[in-house]
């Protein structure tokens, strides 16, 4: 197997994507603000990129805050986006200590002037760091980022770019915004809730999904092994059959 890790005796998959759920259940159980609850899950955050990279996975996007998320009360998106500065902040040094490249997916559109600065600021300071690649899905939405892929298509298809012959399955995927990045193997769901959310839809066709009880605040490099171990009794078969 081409990625498999000695001490853990298991094949670690190449691209893991996780679904951060369950900061404001976190909060709730200890009578505290839903803000705190996503504060300590940017904890958790900031610890999981050494995780995955002692365990050997090479690609870990993350879902921080979804395209829909902005329904919220505006003191928690404030609350949200605050924490998210600081992250962003810390990250930079964090990413070039330790070789990351930093990706943020999503769109620009709603965000603030600042956090759209360190976003290009933290892409273009790792752009050449060769270790763990590091998606943030920020202002995310797979639809929304969809699209956005088919407008850029299009008005490269009216400027006589690509004629309606070139689109395929490679060049959509070449037009999202995980362009270049092989599709997740497995898509992990903290907090027990069983659905997608709108995160990575088209790139998740093929994707194993778990959907732990922890929450994301609890969540720690043990549930992280515990998930690639399920993930290691999966028969995948990609609409093919498996050989006897
Ligand atoms: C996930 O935790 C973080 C974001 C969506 C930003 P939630 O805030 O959704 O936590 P629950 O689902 O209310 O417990
Ligand atoms: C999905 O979680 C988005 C993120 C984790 C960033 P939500 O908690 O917002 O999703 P729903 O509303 O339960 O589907
Ligand atoms: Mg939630």
């Amino acid at each position: 197997m081409d990625n498999y890790n000695e001490e853990l005796g298991l094949n670690i998959p190449e691209h893991v994507a996780i679904i951060l759920d369950g900061n404001g259940r976190w909060a709730k159980k200890r009578f505290l603000p839903r803000n705190v609850g996503h504060a300590q899950g940017s904890k958790v955050l900031e610890q999981i990129t050494d995780d995955a990279v002692s365990i050997g996975i090479k690609y870990l996007t993350v879902y921080v805050f979804s395209t829909e998320n902005w329904k919220r009360p505006k003191a928690e998106v404030a609350g949200l986006m605050t924490i998210l500065r600081n992250y962003l902040k810390t990250c930079i040094q964090k990413a070039n200590k330790d070789n990351y490249k930093v990706r943020i997916i999503g769109t620009e559109n709603g965000l603030d002037e600042d956090i759209i600065e360190s976003i290009n600021r933290l892409q273009e300071a790792t752009k050449n760091n060769t270790g763990l690649v590091f998606q943030i899905a920020l202002n995310y939405g797979s639809r929304n980022e969809i699209v956005r892929a088919v407008k850029r298509i299009t008005e490269d298809a009216v400027s006589g770019k690509i004629t309606s012959e070139d689109i395929d399955e490679t060049l959509i995927s070449s037009y999202l915004d995980t362009a270049g990045i092989p599709d997740p193997d497995l898509i992990i769901r903290t907090s027990g809730e069983k659905r997608i959310s709108n995160y990575l839809l088209w790139q998740g066709a093929y994707s194993e999904l778990d959907f732990p009880e922890v929450l994301w605040p609890d969540f720690n490099k043990e549930s992280l092994i515990d998930e690639i171990r399920k993930y290691n009794n999966r028969d995948r078969r990609f609409g093919g059959v498996k050989e006897e």
